[in-house]
C-alpha cells in the first residue's frame, strides 16, 4: 500500500504475514541491516523498521511491520493490513538453502502463486538468495501502480504517528 509524495517518491507500508519461524524478522533484518542470526528470537507483538530504496524512477520509503506468527498474536495480524487498490502481494518461500529438506518443489510454489494471483519468489536471509531482489521487485511493482500525478494526492490515509505504531490502519 503507498502513497506518492512529492519528489517522486513513494511512501509504502510493507506487512510482513507468516507462520512463526518461517524467517520474517531474518528477512527485513537481512534486507535492512545486511545480518542473519540462527538465534533469531521469535517476535513479541509485532516489530517496526524502515529502508529506502531507491530506483531510477523513484525512491521508495518502506514502512516495515514484521508480525509475530505465534498463535497467540494471530489475531493482532488484520490490524496491520487492510487491501486497497494498490496492494502488492507476494508468497516467499525462505530457507532456500536448505535444499536437503524441501518439502515443496519451486514449482509447486510457482503454480499455487499464480492460482492465488500472486507473485512468487524462493529467498533465503541466510545465504541472502533473492533478499534484495524481494523488496526491489516490490518497489519497482508500487512505482507502476502509483504513477506521477498530482504532487501531494494521498492515496490513502495514515493514522496518526502515534497511533500508526500500534493499531495501524492503511
Ligand atoms: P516469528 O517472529 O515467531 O513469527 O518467526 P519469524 O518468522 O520472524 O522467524 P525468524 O526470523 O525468527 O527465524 C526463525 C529461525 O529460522 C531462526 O533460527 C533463524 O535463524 C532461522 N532462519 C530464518 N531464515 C532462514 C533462512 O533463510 N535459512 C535458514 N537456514 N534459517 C533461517
Ligand atoms: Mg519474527
Amino acid at each position: 500500500m503507498a502513497r506518492r509524495t512529492a519528489n517522486k517518491s513513494l511512501q509504502a507500508k510493507l506487512v510482513l504475514l507468516g507462520d512463526m519461524g518461517t524467517g520474517k524478522t531474518s528477512l527485513v533484518l537481512r534486507f535492512v541491516k545486511g545480518q542473519f542470526s540462527e538465534y533469531q528470537e521469535s517476535t513479541i507483538g509485532a516489530a517496526f523498521f524502515t529502508q529506502v530504496l531507491s530506483l531510477n524512477e523513484a525512491t521508495v520509503k518502506f514502512d516495515i511491520w514484521d508480525t509475530a506468527g505465534q498463535e497467540r498474536y494471530h489475531s493482532l495480524a488484520p490490524m496491520y493490513y487492510r487491501a486497497n487498490s494498490s496492494l502488492t502481494m507476494f508468497l516467499v518461500a525462505n530457507k532456500a538453502d536448505l535444499e536437503g529438506d524441501r518439502k515443496v518443489s519451486n514449482e509447486e510454489g510457482e503454480e499455487y502463486a499464480r492460482e492465488s494471483g500472486l507473485s512468487f519468489l524462493e529467498t533465503s536471509a541466510k545465504t541472502a538468495q533473492n533478499v534484495n531482489e524481494l523488496f526491489y521487485e516490490i518497489a519497482k511493482r508500487l512505482v507502476k501502480a502509483n504513477p506521477s500525478r498530482q504532487s501531494g494526492i494521498k492515496l490513502h490515509t495514515r493514522a496518526t504517528e502515534s497511533r500508526r505504531r500500534y493499531f495501524c490502519c492503511a
